[in-house]
């Protein structure tokens, strides 16, 4: 390590969120959705697998018989956690059961005044769970649920905010001793969270998710956590950003940022063993700006840079507070799914950390970004302003002048005001090094950034469903 990486000291110096008081953001609803030993990576299969009892419930071992290998995956319901699941279907060899952690009630649920999750019996969260997992396996898999590759994919109903994740002793017990190998990607992605309740699911959480990592690791089955993280831990940083750096004293845009820092903070000290305990295997992914397939333009979801782009669409953004020439790095859903199935099946990729991202490369500018979606509009092209005048003067103006649907999206769009004028330049060097002759690469943003345009208004901003274009089993599996 070399002596000028930013060096990490530890989660609990709570660092100022700078900007306004983001607690106050309007944005509401916007973000609410939809081992041991020498490593050796479970090779990705290209035969379809065969699960001899697909009825067999995920953690039993009541016969006696040796319990089947689990990989575990949290966030499965989300954006990301989706698409890895449908990749994980057809590519894990076939002795691999899929443990996908839900929660009985989506996002917007458990916030809102539905019965809380105490309220379900067991066996009814696990239908629910169930369920909700299902709908996630029928929008991206079509295949018939008896096929064994889909059969072997379980919901485990959790929560990864709850001690042990929800579950009782014996069934944390079972499930660690057959976890070989974790994917965590759960977390809340809304800038607009109160500071203790984005700390309570993405630094709480991942903590819960090291404990399995632990009981795992102990029970001498572990092989790998995969830790999803973001670029965006670099806060305000401007500048080039390496794979290894952590703290610099950077402060945060929001408490997004603040608490995946924090959280990966956690996953550090971890796999340096800190605490006294064994070091985990772990290997860190950090996307930046996650949007849908480069080649079909699909998503499932419509948040982060859809809501700004959708808002510009109807021709309601006159002004842009931004310089021209900010940053704008945006990674396609299929890229960083293939690259982190193809690094993390790499040995040397043990320990280390990956910018998922366009890097300085094949990222764009937000000034060409919206020249191109001004003629795909056909709107006007807006007015560049520094944000000092713009918050100075014309917000302040705006808002006294504005109303209806066009003060709601001068309000909403503060959250994103930071993200226009970008100077993060995430270097992406153990990304390319480690991706070279896999047939993996990081795409250039100018070359689908139309293709994303067209699905949008194709699919009517995700109202029209237009269905996932090809179905994992039609991919190709050599990644
Ligand atoms: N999207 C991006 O542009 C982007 C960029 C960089 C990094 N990332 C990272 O990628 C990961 C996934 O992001 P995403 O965009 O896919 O987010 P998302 O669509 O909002 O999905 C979040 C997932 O986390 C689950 N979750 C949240 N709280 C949970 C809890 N307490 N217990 C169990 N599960 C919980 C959600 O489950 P429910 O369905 O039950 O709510 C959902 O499955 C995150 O770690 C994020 O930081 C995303």
């Amino acid at each position: 390590m070399s002596a000028d990486i930013c060096r990490y000291e530890g989660p609990s110096q709570a660092r100022p969120v700078s900007g306004e008081d983001n607690q106050n953001a309007v944005a509401e609803g916007i973000f609410s959705r939809p081992g041991a030993g020498r490593y050796t990576p479970p090779a990705m299969s290209e035969t379809p697998a065969t699960v001899p009892d697909s009825s067999r419930p995920p953690t039993s071992t009541s016969t006696g018989e040796k319990p089947r290998r689990a990989v575990v995956l949290t966030g499965a319901t989300g954006f990301l956690g989706r698409e890895l699941l449908w990749r994980l279907i057809t590519s894990l060899p076939s002795e691999y059961d899929i443990v996908c952690l839900v929660r009985e009630r989506g996002e917007s649920r458990s916030r809102g005044t539905s019965p809380p999750p105490a309220a379900l019996s067991p066996a009814e969260a696990a239908q629910l769970a169930e369920r909700r997992l299902q709908d996630v396996l029928d929008e991206g898999a079509p295949l018939p649920r008896e096929d064994a590759r889909r059969a072997r994919v379980h919901a485990q109903p959790g929560d990864i905010t709850r001690p042990r994740l929800g579950l009782d002793e014996a069934a944390f017990s079972a499930l660690s001793a057959r976890t070989h190998e974790i994917y965590h990607g759960a977390a809340t992605v809304r800038f607009d969270l109160p500071l203790h309740e984005a700390r309570h699911t993405n630094v709480d959480g991942t903590r819960e998710i090291l404990a399995l990592a632990q009981a795992a690791h102990a029970a001498g089955t572990l092989r790998r956590l995969h830790y999803i993280g973001t670029a965006y831990v670099a806060g305000t940083r401007r500048g080039a950003i390496r794979e290894d750096d952590l703290d610099c004293g950077q402060t945060f845009h929001n408490t997004y940022e603040q608490t995946k820092f924090e959280a990966e903070g956690l996953v550090r000290a971890a796999l340096r063993g800190e605490g006294g305990r064994a070091p985990l295997p772990v290997t860190i992914y950090r996307p930046s700006i996650v949007v849908g397939d480069s080649e079909s333009g699909y998503t499932s979801s419509f948040k982060v840079m859809y809501w700004p782009l959708k808002v510009f669409a109807r021709g309601l953004i006159p002004i842009v507070p931004a310089s021209r020439a900010g940053i704008v790095d945006l990674v396609p859903v299929n890229f960083v799914i293939r690259a982190i199935l193809q690094l993390g099946q790499l040995e040397s990729s043990l320990g280390k950390t990956y910018h998922l991202a366009a890097g300085p490369e094949r990222s764009t500018t937000i000034g060409a970004a919206i020249d191109v979606a001004a003629d795909f509009f056909k709107v006007y092209k807006p007015l560049f302003m520094p944000i000092a005048t713009y918050e100075r003067w014309v917000r302040p103006l705006l808002r006294f002048v504005l109303r209806g649907k066009r003060r709601k999206a001068l309000e909403t769009g503060r959250i994103y005001v930071p993200y226009l004028s970008h100077g993060a330049a995430f270097d992406t060097s153990h990304t390319r090094t480690d991706l070279r002759g896999s047939g993996v690469e990081i795409p250039d943003v100018r070359q689908y950034f139309l293709t994303l345009l067209r699905y949008c208004v194709d699919s009517d901003w995700g109202r029209r469903p237009v269905g996932k274009p090809a179905s994992p089993g039609a991919e190709p599996r050599s990644f």
